[in-house]
């Protein structure tokens, strides 16, 4: 590789760089026209609802399907003409995991590893290893079918990292676990991420990409919405919201209409009859914000509605999310018109 010249950065090496994807299935535009730019060396969350198109992305990124239009490289590797050398770097679990499930925890990881042209006592080697990180040590000789869901998605990742990869597809991994487990797979992120290994995560949380990623994409209908840090994400719609509980629910109409006026952005009711939140704008700073947000508090009062509890927070990445699609279903353009989640009556 050249040396960067004094005093330029070199550009940071991309992972994955994507343009214009395009897959549809039938009438269906799975991804419709997609750009991405991974940096290597990082975790970089796909979020989007079901449906989104993330797994067709990733199965097009991991050469099980063929793109209709668009480009699509691996480290430099085009998908398309160079299926071998993608598929020598990179690993995929989530959806489609290659263990066996009558097999057990160790067996699996040896007869995976001895696939993979390792010497048994190599592969036996490693897989104790892998098996004690992952937390797996005491389900080393269960069958796999009688793991719990939270077992099953590590020994996933152990399969998928057997041999060290460098790009390593997560799809979903925490889909359906509880608390406990989906920690556990963070941490293996993490610990996958230490080792230079580049992670494409797909999740249909945004607490776990605002956890892991350094950069999200967000997606919906086949289409890249949003792109950044969580950071940039959460202060592109605003510098925070206000969340308000009311003494008597039957006031909350109103509270709504005035907060609407007040804030000048849309209210919503929250599960709890008597709740309700805002985003607030304010000058986008959080001084502004907090300003702001006393204001709407003293006018409430002033109109006679009672609070009963009255915070000023940091929007989260769900917010962000509503905000997003919220604004490409009223705007129209770069929405797909085929959408996928509409009566197709
Ligand atoms: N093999 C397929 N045949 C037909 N439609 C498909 C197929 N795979 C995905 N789709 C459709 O493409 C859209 C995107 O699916 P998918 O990529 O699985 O989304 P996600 O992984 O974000 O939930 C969905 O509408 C889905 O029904
Ligand atoms: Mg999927």
């Amino acid at each position: 590789m050249p040396a960067p010249s004094p005093g330029s950065a070199p550009p940071p090496p991309l992972a994955i760089s994507t343009s214009g994807l395009v897959k549809s299935f039938g009438g269906t535009r799975a991804v419709d026209g997609v750009d991405l730019a991974v940096p290597a060396g990082t975790v970089y969350g796909v979020l989007g609802p079901n449906g989104a198109g993330k797994t067709t992305a990733v199965k097009i990124l991991a050469t099980l399907l063929r793109p209709d239009a668009g480009q699509a490289r691996v480290f430099g590797h085009d998908v398309l003409r160079e299926p071998d050398a993608v598929r020598s770097r990179v690993s995929l679990t989530g959806q489609y995991a290659s263990v066996d499930e009558d097999l057990t925890g160790t067996e699996n990881l040896v007869l995976l590893g001895r696939l993979l042209g390792h010497t048994r006592r190599a592969a036996r080697a490693r897989s104790e290893r892998l098996l004690d990180a992952f937390g797996l040590t005491e389900a080393a000789n269960r069958q796999v079918k009688k793991f719990s869901g939270g077992m099953r998605r590590r020994i996933d990742i152990a399969a998928s990292i057997l041999n060290t990869p460098d790009l390593l597809f997560l799809d979903e991994p925490t889909t359906g676990l509880d608390p406990r487990s989906r920690n556990q797979v963070w941490e293996i992120v993490r610990a996958v991420v230490a080792q230079g290994t580049t992670v494409l995560l797909t999740t249909q949380y945004l607490d776990e990409a605002d956890q892991l990623a350094h950069r999200i994409a967000v997606i919906d209908h086949g289409r890249v919405i949003a792109e950044g840090t969580p950071g940039e994400l959460k202060s592109s719609i605003g510098a925070g919201s206000v969340h308000v509980r009311l003494r008597d629910a039957a006031q909350r109409g109103e509270a709504s209409r005035l907060l609407e006026r007040l804030l000048g952005s849309p209210v919503r009711p929250a599960a709890d009859p008597a709740g309700l939140s805002a985003r607030v704008s304010g000058d986008g700073t959080a001084r502004g914000a907090a300003e702001q947000a006393a204001r709407a508090l003293r006018e409430l009062t002033a109109a006679g509605v009672r609070v009963d509890d009255f915070a000023l927070g940091q929007p989260s990445l769900d917010e962000v999310f509503l905000a997003l699609t919220d604004r490409t279903a009223s705007d129209g353009p770069g929405r797909a018109t085929d959408s996928t989640r509409e009566p197709t009556s």
